[in-house]
């Protein structure tokens, strides 16, 4: 036996050749609304199973969603709506904020528990809608992980300049603190501004890259520390602030002069405090039992922060009169503490907000590359984004990647521009996933969900997705330009890179890790003659079969099995090293993919991961026998249940080829 026997196969139920009668906008526009199966996503998850450490329970997880979530947002922005935008109310601000994210979050928490993948809502647009939707998105979470580290890192840069200059008396030159340009809305232009470059933003973007770059449980050990610091420093202040609290300063509690328009507006200022919490999700491939653990994670983390949030928020708003039309410095948090007159209160807060910003970075320079990672995977984007490293087994080349571009945008950017792009992709995300989350509760109904939306699949994504929407219309006019210019530039990279290395739609490259079966239309296959209506036929009536089956209750597959307490490796169909020429059904008339295959690759219709072996029918290990010696050595076959089982006793013997259909599909065999 070679070596192809280890590498996997995965049916991928779509056909990425041009069908005979098939017209060129058809064809084209059918690829761009290729999803991938279940399966396939199954089979990823089990090949990366080595590469990653599942490292991640509940509570780390929630510390992976705190670490991303509470940062420049309460630190920063909450200052900024209470003193422009929305006075006191700043508090129904959070909590609107709270309430679009949440909802965000149950459809998250959903699709997390259906597919623990590490591209979050990549591969859950990529699962649902089609593959052009998940190119998008993932393009899209670029802004939110990656501008939303170096936005976040601009914050940081801020709040050490205070802190050196309050804790040492050490002044940061204005020179190299600061962005070389600000954003002229109303010429909306860049203007240059004095300054150089900003250097702390750089430097900690840096840092924090070498850190995630080393391992994902120093990475974890680290955040938890700056999480368990941050929450401390926030409760301190609440506690402490709340005997300077002037009740007459609730009053009027929405300013007349902003009114709700500015509750609102302020809503989606503050929006930018919840971002993150979807970070958790990139890390399932590194989560124990990620289909119970990332929903407790993803929604404890937006439980706490609200809670946390409206806390410092309805004390700060009690302690000065908001709003106001003095300036506004770029840590307004401290300002307030400031006039308490507590020096170690200050003090203790500007550490407080360093360690929170270090910690949202680290999240976020934590998530970037697991979505590029699984772009890579699927061929979008060039392989050596998923590269994993062998000792510290994390993505090294996209942590590298970057981790390098955050820490240039943070240095050359200013906050506003970085804030406002990372804000609208983040919405956008949402808005997608709320939608992933209605589309997969028709067309995979019975797919296993540890976790479902409450209320039915309309209700409340229905809300996150309109709510998503509003906020959108909402944000500024360059900010959506912005978005606009960035998605028309990831057009061109998906139209002349991605839709043509796509593993799916193009099942011929060599040197992939996995091999993909596609439904075999396909006009080049060796000694195949061409296409009569029957073969057609056929082939669409096998395709109905297998789509009925991919609801149906899953039997034991491979995976099941396990070697020495691990998945084994060999999934899916081996590679049976020889060629077969495809003429319809197999000779003993049987469809070779009602049973075989519908056990290890066609049937995808069941959620990620080994926790739902015990539904549906289970072959019992004995059935697997007789395997034929051109199939494999018997050692492999007891795995390949599926062979037999439909009838243990039926022989294969009868069909040359077990699975003739994909027997052309290799690139390898031929
Ligand atoms: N939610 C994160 C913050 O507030 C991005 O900094």
């Amino acid at each position: 036996m070679d070596d192809h026997h280890l590498d996997g196969y995965y049916y991928t139920g779509q056909t990425p050749f041009r069908k005979p009668d098939e017209s060129a906008f058809r064809f084209h526009a059918r690829r761009l609304i290729a999803i991938q199966t279940l399966g396939r996503l199954e089979y990823q998850v089990e090949e990366a199973e080595t590469k990653f450490n599942r490292a991640l329970g509940p509570v780390e997880l929630t510390f992976v969603g705190l670490g991303a979530v509470i940062g420049t947002g309460v630190f920063v922005l909450m200052g900024k709506a209470a003193a422009e935008q929305a006075g006191p109310s700043v508090t129904i601000s959070f909590l609107l904020g709270g309430f679009v994210s949440g909802i965000a979050a149950l459809s998250y928490s959903e699709m997390a528990s259906m597919i623990p993948i590490a591209g979050s809502a990549y591969t859950y647009a990529y699962a649902s809608i089609g593959e052009l939707a998940a190119w998008i998105i993932g393009w899209d979470l670029i802004l939110e992980y990656m501008v939303g580290a170096a936005t976040v890192s601009v914050g940081w840069s801020a709040y050490m300049v205070v802190f050196l200059q309050d804790a040492f008396n050490v002044t940061v030159p204005e020179k190299w603190c600061k962005a070389p340009v600000i954003w002229k809305s109303d010429i909306s232009a860049f203007e240059r501004t004095s300054s150089v470059f900003n250097a702390p933003a750089f430097l900690i973007s840096l840092a924090v890259t070498t850190i995630i770059y080393f391992g994902i449980h120093m990475t974890a050990r680290i955040n938890n520390i700056f999480v368990v610091f941050k929450v401390l420093v926030l409760v301190i202040v609440i506690f402490s602030m709340i005997p300077f609290v002037k009740p007459e300063n609730y009053h009027p509690y929405i300013p007349t002069e902003y009114g709700v328009k500015g509750m609102l507006e302020g809503a989606s200022t503050v929006f930018f405090a919840y971002i993150g919490f979807d970070s958790v999700s990139t890390t399932a491939q590194e989560a124990r039992d990620p289909q119970v653990n990332l929903p407790i994670g993803i929604m404890a983390t937006i439980v706490i922060a609200t809670i946390i949030y409206v806390g410092v928020s309805v004390v700060t708003v009690g302690v000065v009169r908001y709003p106001t039309h003095d300036p506004i410095s770029d840590s307004p948090m401290v300002d307030v503490v400031r006039l308490t007159g507590m020096k170690w209160l200050v003090l203790l807060t500007e550490l407080g907000a360093l360690a929170a910003t270090s910690s949202v970075i680290l999240v976020l320079l934590i998530a970037q590359p697991r979505v590029l990672y699984a772009m890579a995977n699927d061929g979008l984007i060039p392989r050596f984004f998923a590269n994993v490293h062998s000792t510290y087994k994390t993505p090294s080349t996209s942590t590298l990647i970057s981790g390098i571009l955050c820490a240039f945008a943070g240095g050359l950017l200013p906050i506003q521009v970085l804030s406002e792009i990372s804000s609208v992709g983040t919405i956008f995300a949402y808005f997608v996933v709320n939608i992933g989350v209605i589309i997969l509760r028709y067309t995979r109904k019975t797919v296993p969900r540890r976790f479902k939306v409450p209320g039915g699949p309309f209700l409340l994504p229905g809300i996150g997705a309109a709510s998503s929407l509003l906020l959108l219309q909402g944000a500024k006019q360059d900010a959506i330009i912005r978005l606009l210019v960035w998605m028309a530039l990831g057009l061109l990279i998906y139209i002349f890179y991605g839709r043509r290395h796509s593993e799916i739609n193009n099942p011929r490259l060599e040197e992939q890790s996995m091999r993909v079966i596609h439904e075999n239309f396909s006009t080049n296959t060796i000694n195949y003659t061409g296409y009569m209506d029957d073969d057609l036929r056929q082939q669409h009536a096998r395709q109905m079969a297998r789509q009925m089956d991919y609801d149906q209750p899953r039997r034991r597959r491979q995976s099941d099995y396990t070697v020495d307490g691990r998945p084994s490796l060999e999934h899916g169909v081996r590679d049976l090293g020889h060629s077969y020429e495809m003429s319809g059904l197999p000779p003993n008339g049987s469809s070779p993919f009602d049973d075989g295959l519908s056990d290890g690759a066609v049937d995808s219709g069941h959620g990620v991961g080994a926790s739902t072996a015990s539904e549906g029918h289970q072959e019992p290990m004995e059935d697997v026998i007789d395997v034929p010696d051109h199939v494999g050595a018997p050692t492999e076959a007891k795995d390949q249940s599926s062979y037999s089982s439909r009838t243990s006793s039926q022989s294969l013997q009868a069909s040359p080829h077990p699975y003739p259909e994909m027997a052309h599909v290799s690139p390898r065999l031929s």
